[in-house]
C-alpha cells in the first residue's frame, strides 16, 4: 500500500548549486528559484546562510532570500543554517523554515562545519528551540546516514540516536541523507522502516544522491517503507564540496515521472520543470544529468 501523493521538496537551488565551481549569477539564481515556484513545488531549499569561505557559491545568500521569499507565500522555503551566525542571518529574513545539518559520522562533519557531531549537537539544540519557539518549522539533515566517506558504513542504530536526540529538541522533520550514493534498496527500505516506526509523528524525508545511479531504486525502497517524502534536485545538480565522490541529487524530473506512471501524484508540472531547468543549464559547469529532461531535449 504506496502513498496516493507524495511530496517532493526540490533542493537544485541549494544542494545543486553549492556544489558548481564557477559563480552563477544572482539573478539567474533568483529566476531559478521563481520558475520553480511555478512548476508547483510547496517546499524547496533555496539557499544556505554558510561561509562564504567556506562555499563561496552562497556568498548572495542574503538577497536570494530577499528576492524569493515574501510574507504570505505558500511556500515553504528553508533556509540551511549551520550555526548560530547562521541563525542571526535568517532572523533578518522574511522566512520560517530553518534546515539545521550534522553528519551522522564525525570525520565528515568535521569537514563539513568544523565541528564533531556532539559538537554540533551542543551548539544548535539552543538555537533550535529558540526558532521553534518563534514559530520557525525546523528541518534538520541528517548527512552520512549510511555511508561516510571517511569511515565507511554507518551503523543503523547510530542514525537513529542522532534523529532521536532531533527529535527530542523538537525538530518538525528530519531529512536522512545518502551523502555519497552508496546505499542500496535493502539498505533504504531497512533504515527508513526502523526509523518510521520509531517516529510515527515525525516528517520523515528521504535525500538520495545519485552517484550510483540507484536514486529511483532507493527511493522506491523508502516508499515501500512508508516514507512519503523526498528530497530531489532538479536537472539531477548537487553534491557536497566536503565529500568527496559525491556527485548530483536523483534528479526531480526522474522522481516526478516515476511516480506520476505509479500512480502517485507529485502535483509538479514536468514541462515547467524543464523550462526552469533550461533557464539555468548554460550557466553550470556541467551536463543535465536527468534522463526526462535529455529526452525532452532529443538527446
Ligand atoms: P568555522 O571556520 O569553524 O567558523 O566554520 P567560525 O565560527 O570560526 O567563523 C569563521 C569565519 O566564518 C568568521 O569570519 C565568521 O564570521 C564566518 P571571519 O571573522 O574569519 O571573517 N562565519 C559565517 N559567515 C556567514 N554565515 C555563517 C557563518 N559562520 C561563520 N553562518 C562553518 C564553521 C559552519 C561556518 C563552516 O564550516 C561552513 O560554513 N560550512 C558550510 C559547509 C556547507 O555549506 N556544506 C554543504 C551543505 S551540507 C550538505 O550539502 C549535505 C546535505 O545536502 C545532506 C546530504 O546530502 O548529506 C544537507
Ligand atoms: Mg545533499
Amino acid at each position: 500500500n504506496l502513498p496516493r501523493s507524495v511530496t517532493i521538496i526540490e533542493v537544485g537551488p541549494r544542494d545543486g548549486l553549492q556544489n558548481e565551481k564557477g559563480f552563477v549569477p544572482t539573478e539567474r539564481k533568483i529566476a531559478f528559484i521563481l520558475a520553480l515556484k511555478r512548476a508547483g513545488f510547496r517546499e524547496m531549499e533555496v539557499t544556505s546562510f554558510v561561509s562564504p569561505k567556506w562555499v563561496p557559491q552562497m556568498k548572495d545568500a542574503g538577497e536570494v532570500a530577499e528576492a524569493v521569499i515574501s510574507e504570505g507565500d505558500p511556500v515553504r522555503n528553508f533556509i540551511l543554517v549551520p550555526n548560530r551566525k547562521g541563525v542571526e542571518r535568517f532572523r533578518k529574513t522574511k522566512a520560517k523554515a530553518a534546515a539545521f545539518f550534522v553528519g551522522v559520522s564525525d570525520t565528515f562533519n568535521q569537514k563539513n562545519i568544523n565541528r564533531t557531531t556532539e559538537e554540533s549537537l551542543h551548539e544548535l539544540a539552543p538555537l533550535i528551540k529558540d526558532l521553534k519557539a518563534e514559530g520557525c518549522f525546523i528541518r534538520v539533515c541528517l548527512s552520512t546516514a549510511f555511508y561516510c566517506p571517511f569511515e565507511g558504513r554507518v551503523p543503523e542504530e547510530k542514525t537513529v540516536r542522532l534523529a532521536e536526540a532531533f527529535a527530542a529538541l523538537g525538530a518538525d522533520e528530519l531529512s536522512v541523507a545518502d551523502t555519497i550514493g552508496m546505499a542500496s534498496p535493502d539498505e533504504s527500505y531497512s533504515l527508513f522502516k526502523k526509523l518510521k516506526e520509531r517516529f510515527p509523528d515525525l516528517l520523515l524525508t528521504a535525500h538520495f544522491h545519485d552517484t550510483r545511479k540507484m536514486g529511483l531504486a532507493n527511493i522506491l525502497a523508502a516508499l515501500q517503507a512508508g516514507i512519503d517524502r523526498f528530497d530531489a534536485s532538479a536537472g539531477g545538480l548537487g553534491g557536497c564540496p566536503f565529500a568527496p565522490g559525491a556527485s548530483g541529487n536523483v534528479a526531480t524530473e526522474d522522481v516526478v515521472y516515476m511516480l506520476e506512471r505509479m500512480g502517485i501524484r507529485t502535483n509538479i508540472d514536468r514541462e515547467k520543470l524543464a523550462e526552469a531547468v533550461d533557464g539555468i543549464a548554460p550557466f553550470l559547469s556541467r551536463p543535465v544529468e536527468s534522463a526526462d529532461y535529455r529526452l525532452r531535449k532529443g538527446g
